[in-house]
């Protein structure tokens, strides 16, 4: 019988109201339930706000170094933990074990980045335009924040929202993706376990149209944080928007890898397999454009299906499997929606373009590794973000051409540029209109130090990771000290001194 799991409210376990539930499913095999589930609806959300409310006054009042002890005994676990999550993490969504290993990595460097900024949190000092009195700004929690993640990072993700948010001394609602609800259950446990306070730190498991609706509507709730579809973040904004609630939207993309004539093309190659096939494409990184120089184009192309063609397809807790399945039918089913206007519109495919079935993979949502070429902006293919194995070469004549192509989409996201060139180089780094831009590497792979999120229709204008997530997390109060005993008036006794 698979384990039955609840949420986790007021530092408590406790069932749904609804009694209703949802079966985790591992996508390599659709017969194995990873765990049950509740389905929880708006009354669930609202004991949860509550308790992060009520929670709220004693935590923000807890020095941040404080704050960090936690997150770093939470940060010493999940390093001790980390190879029992990853597997939890593979069997409930499937990519390969060294990448759910790498993802919770990720979890452990963000949580470590944050609590340094426990004793970091800096605001600025800055002059009077008075004499004897003292300027400042510092940086205050925005309250009880929700956050709404996905299911392709399901501990990355989460960490990079809740240690955030955390530190800053915000309280937490956190409704993870119901295709991926044990690894952030893993999270949220380790974080009890640290020595959260109660109700600091609250998860309420369901989907989006219920559990998260309810969160983003909910009227105490101050800041929801959102990873997830162009669609859905807008229809998030929207929401936020009528209620001046704070809301960070990190969307989809439609990323690219140019490789230029003078580029090292294994090296191109490589890139080009990790950034389109690597998660089974199910990044909103993932690479699924690549514009590539004519005078290169046979080579390249030739080089890249012969080896994508080795990819062995399975199971990802096997060691013999190098890319696992889609996370679910659906989506394995949109996945070949997209292959087939690929064709209609006169792309030509060159592999893949078939649900994978051979064995084992017949039990689960498994696709070809697909490589289209001969694409062009004006196609569907090469506008709308598909979230899987699919790659659409696009050839260009010339470095000007490739970047205009590269920009040709509603996305901004990540990019890659493959030349020798410094010249080339600087160009690309200043004219692609990308979050991240990568030079010789591919379009995923961003580090947890540095500001992730993109331009365009890829977000709202904020970034996670690197310090500047501090600024979605906080806000900013500026502070005047006057210590000159008598009223003195900015911008008017000013004038007069002079
Ligand atoms: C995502 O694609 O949803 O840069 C997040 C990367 C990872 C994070 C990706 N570190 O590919």
């Amino acid at each position: 019988m698979p384990e039955v799991f609840k949420n986790f409210i007021n530092g408590e376990w406790v069932p749904s109201k609804t009694g209703a539930a949802f079966n985790d499913i591992n996508p390599a095999d659709k017969s194995e339930i990873v765990g049950v589930f509740p389905k929880s609806g708006a009354e669930d959300i609202n004991m949860a706000v509550d308790a992060a409310a009520s929670a709220l006054d004693k935590w923000r009042k807890t020095p941040a170094p404080a704050r960090a002890e936690i997150i770093y005994k939470a940060e010493k676990l999940l390093r001790k933990k980390k190879d029992d999550i990853a597997k939890i993490a593979t069997s409930e969504m499937g990519k390969i074990l060294d990448e759910t290993k790498g993802d919770v990595q990720e979890g452990i460097d963000t949580a470590f980045y944050m609590a340094g900024e426990g004793r970091r949190l800096f605001g600025d000092t800055t002059p009077s335009e008075l004499k004897n009195k003292f300027c400042m700004s510092i940086r205050m929690p925005v309250g009880v924040v929700g956050l709404i993640c996905p299911w392709n990072f399901p501990v990355a993700i989460p960490s990079w929202k809740i240690f955030p948010a955390l530190i800053c001394g915000n309280t937490v609602v956190l409704k993870p993706a119901s295709d991926a609800p044990a690894s952030s259950m893993e999270l949220v446990q380790i974080l009890q376990e640290a020595g959260m306070p109660m109700g600091v730190v609250n998860l309420v498991h369901g989907t989006g149209e219920e559990a998260g609706m309810a969160l983003v509507n909910h009227p105490k709730v101050n800041l929801i944080s959102f990873t997830g579809s162009a669609e859905v973040g807008r229809k998030i904004g929207e929401l936020c928007g009528k209620n001046l609630k704070r809301c960070s939207l990190e969307l989809g993309g439609k990323n690219a890898q140019i490789v230029m004539d003078d580029a090292n093309i294994d090296l191109a190659v490589d890139g080009a397999l990790w950034g389109a096939f690597g998660t089974t494409g199910q990044r909103c990184t993932a690479t699924s454009r690549l514009i590539v120089h004519k005078e290169v184009l046979n080579e390249f192309t030739e080089k890249f299906v012969q080896r994508a063609k080795k990819i062995r397809i399975g199971n990802g807790l096997s060691t013999n499997t190098d890319m696992g399945p889609v996370i679910n039918e659906s989506q394995l089913k949109k996945i070949h929606s997209y292959v087939e206007v690929g064709k209609k519109e006169g792309a030509k495919l060159l592999m893949g373009g078939y649900f994978y079935e051979e064995g084992d993979c017949k039990k689960g949502f498994f696709y070809m590794p697909t490589i289209f070429t001969d694409g062009h902006p004006s196609m569907c293919i090469a506008q709308e973000e598909i979230f899987g194995p699919v790659a659409l070469i696009m050839p260009v004549n010339s470095f000007e051409e490739a970047i205009e192509v590269i920009n040709s989409t509603n996305y901004g996201l990540s990019s890659s540029v493959y030349t020798k060139d410094i010249n080339r180089t600087f160009k690309a780094i200043s004219d692609i209109q990308a979050g991240i831009t990568y030079i010789n590497s591919p379009t995923i792979g961003a580090e947890t130090h540095l500001p992730f999120g993109g331009m365009k229709n890829s977000g709202n204008g904020h970034r996670e990771a690197g310090k500047e997530v501090l600024n979605i997390f906080s806000e900013w109060k500026a502070v005047y000290i006057d210590y000159s005993k008598r009223l003195q008036k900015a911008q008017i006794d000013t004038a007069k001194e002079h």
